[in-house]
């Protein structure tokens, strides 16, 4: 069964109402946005008929995203969102996306301009929307289709974010080796696994955080696998699993980089990011993300090496086809507006 956030009706749109209201209706699909450890970052704030998206810093990571990198690519796709489920009800965004402001959480605002045809390619993203999930199971033995990684790579380019993606044994070792390394370093970390455990939740009440399913070989319960994960070093086998996901269970990996590595591009990636999820959605193709050599300041440019990118890498997804897991939750709606 669907969870509640996803139970939205299409045909509550307010067509009759102003532009406020009808933002604030997009809000629905903006918040089932992928977000780091599902942190969800995000607030919203309606004014003069547009929208402002604000990072909600309370939610941060200090340790694993102390520039709220992650964060800031998670508004982004919340952004992606809310720029498909504006165009399927008729109406072209108009975003504009803010540089760095020590001042100010606002990221971005958002306004409805002009009215916009169907256009059937955006439709199947915005029924996508609803589907798309996290999935970090092994993926089936089935090549990605090329078109459809050619597709992304287009998709994102027109956010201004590079999309590349590996198929070949030869580089997905590359990759693993890379990654293995990276989270033995972070399993080394005593902050680290405190920090990452304390977002393992079973969804009772705060309706954010991730359920420990699919991290590790042995799907413990999540309040089991928290309390091993904060007083044991599981490193070297959560290493050697993610190897195993990376070189058996990934038919492609996707790497989203950047020119730069300042707020726009992470905002833009995270668009992007949107985008390529829905579009594999559409196709029955899930993904689920590999952060650790990116998370690790010293190793994230090799890994731009391996795809011989003179760019910053903001994101890696496994890419491939298998069974639907359970939604993960979100909070309220109306918890999200300042
Ligand atoms: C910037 C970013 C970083 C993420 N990093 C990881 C990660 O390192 N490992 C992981 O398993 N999931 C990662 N995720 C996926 C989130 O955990 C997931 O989006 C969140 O739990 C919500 O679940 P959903 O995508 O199924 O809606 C990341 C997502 C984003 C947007």
């Amino acid at each position: 069964m669907k969870e509640d956030s996803r139970n939205i009706a299409e045909s509550d749109f307010p067509f009759a109402k102003g532009r406020a209201e009808q933002l604030r209706f997009l809000v629905n699909y903006a918040v089932l946005a992928p977000s780091n450890h599902n942190s969800q970052p995000w607030k919203f704030c309606i004014h003069h008929d547009q929208m402002d998206v604000l990072i909600d810093k309370t939610r941060m990571l200090s340790f694993i995203d102390p520039h709220l990198r992650q964060m800031k690519i998670s508004c982004g796709a919340a952004i992606g969102n809310v720029e498909v489920a504006a165009k399927y009800f008729g109406f072209e965004p108009l975003v504009t996306l803010f540089s760095h402001s020590a001042d100010s959480d606002v990221v971005a605002t958002i306004a409805l301009g002009q009215k916009v045809p169907e256009d059937p390619h955006n439709s199947s993203l915005f029924k996508a929307i609803l589907r798309r999930q996290t999935n970090r199971r092994f993926f089936a033995d089935k090549t990605v289709a090329r078109p459809l990684l050619e597709k992304c790579k287009s998709l994102a380019a027109e956010c201004a974010v590079d999309f590349t993606f590996l198929t070949t044994d030869e580089e997905k070792e590359r990759v693993a080796n890379l990654s293995e390394i990276a989270i033995r370093y972070q399993h080394n970390q005593p902050w680290f696994r405190r920090e990452f455990s304390s977002r393992l939740r079973r969804h009772t009440s705060d309706k954010t955080g991730m359920s420990s399913f699919g991290f590790a070989p042995l799907n413990l319960p999540t309040p089991l696998a928290r309390f091993i994960m904060d007083l044991f070093n599981s490193g070297k086998s959560s290493a050697k699993f993610n190897r195993r996901k990376i070189l058996q269970g990934s038919p492609a990996i996707g790497i989203f980089t950047t020119k730069v590595d300042e707020q726009q591009a992470w905002l833009n990636t995270g668009r992007a990011l949107s985008f390529v999820l829905l579009e594999l959605c559409t196709e029955g193709v899930s993904a689920s993300f590999l952060h650790q050599a990116i998370e690790v300041d010293h190793l994230r440019p090799q890994l731009a090496k391996i795809i011989s990118s003179r760019g910053v890498s903001q994101v890696m997804l496994r890419i491939g086809q298998a069974p639907k897991v359970k939604y993960s939750k979100r909070r309220k709606v109306e918890d999200v507006f300042v």
